[in-house]
């Protein structure tokens, strides 16, 4: 069994693996708190599913397109302590925040039928409204939403 001939360093070494593996936070405490994605982190999602999406329309594999359109649509929400903060920031606009967000995960579902049907022109249609969208909410909210995010140290 490899069990019985491990070190005891290499079975420490393989705990400490399997709770990065298992996306647990790498705080050295005794108690392991699940990291929960910041709203930048979830941007940096989003920008690798619309790398992915312009990759898959140059070689149209639709079915890559139609995978990250689906990552695009469900991001994970925003947490709760930072969705408070943007609440309290934005006020009375916060919904345009949210239709913006809302019109990402409409455009990106008519990308992912538009890859279904493989329909590269259609798939483009909706890639250009995608990106509008996302640009629109950074020209609005992104900067005065970063300094109450991630205010400078
Ligand atoms: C509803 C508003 C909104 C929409 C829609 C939106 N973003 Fe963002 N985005 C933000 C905000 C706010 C930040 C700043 C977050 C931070 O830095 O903490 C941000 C930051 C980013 C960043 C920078 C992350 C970094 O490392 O600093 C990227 C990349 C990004 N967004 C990509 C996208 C993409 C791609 C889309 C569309 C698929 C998108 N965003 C749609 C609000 C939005």
């Amino acid at each position: 069994m490899i069990e019985s001939t491990m070190t005891r360093a290499a079975r420490a070494r393989l705990a400490i693996g399997c709770m990065v593996t298992a996306g647990l936070c790498c705080s050295w405490s005794a108690t392991p708190v699940a990291a929960e994605p910041t709203l930048q982190g979830i941007m940096q999602g989003l920008r690798d599913d619309l790398a992915a999406i312009v990759d898959g329309m140059l070689v149209e594999d639709y079915g890559r397109i139609a995978r990250a359109s689906i990552a695009i649509a469900a991001h994970p929400p925003i947490p709760a302590s930072q969705n408070a903060l943007i609440r309290q920031d934005l006020g009375p606009r916060m919904p345009d925040f949210a239709l913006l967000d809302q019109q990402v995960h409409g455009q990106a579902l008519s990308m992912k039928k538009a890859a279904d049907e493989r329909n590269l022109a259609g798939v483009s249609n909706a890639y250009q409204s995608v990106l509008s969208t996302c640009l629109a909410c950074h020209i609005a909210f992104r900067e005065r939403l970063v300094a109450v995010l991630r205010p400078p140290q």
